[in-house]
């Protein structure tokens, strides 16, 4: 698979399962949403419009997003999210999306050794992540693949 067609599996995967939350993910009444990996904001956008009545918290080592996607500054952390992430363990946390695959595995093998105990610990429980990369802890149920998404390229979970 060329990796245009890849970059576009990713996507899309990743819009219809923020989708199906929006519409079927039956989130805890309260709590914010955090979207670790801004970027350029385009998912960071996508989160305003399908989750506009909860607070939106942006994470990334620098501040690059578009100028019309760009947080308020009291809803951006800067820095490695590893460490700046653990002031945000126990916030129950209503949705977090995950989208900090490289895509090479030995660096994504590293983000894996702290990305799922971090994503539990800001859920609250019946919480939902959704991630790129996979979320393999005790805590994260992992829900059913979506028929549009193929096998391992966006995964879903509830914080039990
Ligand atoms: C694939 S991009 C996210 C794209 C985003 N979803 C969008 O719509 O533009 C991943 C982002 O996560 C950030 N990132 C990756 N690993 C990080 C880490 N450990 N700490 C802080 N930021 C990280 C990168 O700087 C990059 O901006």
């Amino acid at each position: 698979m060329s990796r245009l067609d890849s970059f576009i599996n990713r996507m899309s995967a990743q819009r219809d399962l923020l989708n199906h939350v929006r519409d079927h993910g039956d989130l805890p009444e309260e709590g914010p949403v955090f979207e670790i990996g801004l970027g350029n904001g385009r998912t960071f956008s996508h989160l305003r419009e399908c989750f506009g009545g909860r607070r939106i918290i942006a994470f990334d080592r620098k501040l690059a997003s578009h100028a019309s996607a760009t947080p308020e500054p009291e809803n951006f952390v800067e820095g490695e999210i590893r460490e700046t992430g653990q002031a945000f363990v126990g916030k129950n946390a209503a949705l977090v999306h995950a989208d900090i695959g490289t895509g090479y595995p030995d660096v994504d093998a590293v983000t894996l050794t702290w990305l799922p105990q971090m994503v539990a610990g800001m859920l609250a429980p019946g919480g939902v992540a959704v991630s790129g990369l996979p979320l393999d802890h005790a805590d994260l149920q992992p829900l059913p693949r979506l028929e549009s998404i193929q096998e391992g390229r966006y995964f879903h979970y509830r914080r039990r």
